[in-house]
C-alpha cells in the first residue's frame, strides 16, 4: 500500500506541472488566466496566437501523465501505472500549484491513454481531430473523444483499462461544465479555419 501511496503522490506532483502557465509566461505570451477562457491547458495557449508554444503545452501536458504511467508501469507494474495515471490527471485538474484550480485534462489524459494502451490513445486522438475538423470547437471534441475512449477500450480488449478511463471521462465532462453549458446555449467559441 505504501508504494502505490508515494507512487500516487509523486505522479500527482509531476501531474500538477502547469506546463501552459509555465510555456505562457516563458514566451511572454502573458497570464493565461486573462486570455480567452482563463483555462491553462494547450486550446487557451493556442487562443494568443503562438501555434508553437500551445503545440509543446499540448506535449508536455500529454507527457507528463504518459511518462508518471509508464514509470510506474517499469518500476512496479500495470497497477501502479493506473494509479499513477489518475494521480497525474487529478494534479493537473486539481494542482497543489495553482490553488488547485488546474485545467480540463484533455492533453493528460490522452498522454495517460498512449502510454496504458497505445491503439487506445490513437483512436482518441484521431476522435478529437475529426470532430474538432467538423465542429471547430475544442471543448466538443474533447467531450467526444474522452467520451469514446472506454468504449474503444472495450472493444480494442483492454477491459482492465476500462473503468479507469470511465473515470476519468466523468472527471473531464465536469471539468467541461461551463463549456457544456456554453455549447448548449451555441455561445461556446470557435476556431476559425
Ligand atoms: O482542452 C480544453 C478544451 O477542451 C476547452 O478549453 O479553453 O476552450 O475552455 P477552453
Amino acid at each position: 500500500f505504501w508504494i502505490l501511496a508515494l507512487v500516487a503522490v509523486l505522479a500527482y506532483a509531476l501531474g500538477s506541472v502547469p506546463f501552459g502557465v509555465v510555456i505562457a509566461k516563458l514566451m511572454g505570451l502573458g497570464n493565461l488566466r486573462e486570455i480567452g477562457s482563463g483555462n491553462i491547458g494547450a486550446t487557451n495557449v493556442m487562443r494568443t496566437g503562438n501555434k508553437l508554444a500551445g503545440g509543446l503545452t499540448f506535449l508536455l501536458d500529454a507527457a507528463k501523465g504518459g511518462i508518471a504511467a509508464l514509470l510506474a508501469w517499469w518500476a512496479i507494474g500495470p497497477d501502479a501505472a493506473q494509479v499513477a495515471a489518475l494521480a497525474a490527471f487529478l494534479g493537473h485538474l486539481y494542482p497543489v500549484y495553482l490553488g488547485f484550480r488546474g485545467g480540463k485534462g484533455v492533453a493528460t489524459f490522452i498522454g495517460v491513454a498512449l502510454a496504458l494502451a497505445w491503439p487506445v490513445g490513437l483512436a482518441t486522438c484521431a476522435t478529437w481531430l475529426l470532430t474538432f475538423k467538423l465542429s471547430r470547437y475544442s471543448s466538443l471534441s474533447a467531450l467526444v473523444a474522452c467520451g469514446f475512449s472506454s468504449i474503444y477500450a472495450a472493444f480494442l480488449g483492454y477491459m482492465p483499462l476500462v473503468a479507469l478511463l470511465v473515470v476519468m471521462k466523468l472527471l473531464v465532462f465536469y471539468s467541461h461544465r461551463e463549456n457544456i453549458r456554453r455549447l448548449l446555449a451555441r455561445t461556446e467559441p470557435r476556431f476559425r479555419k
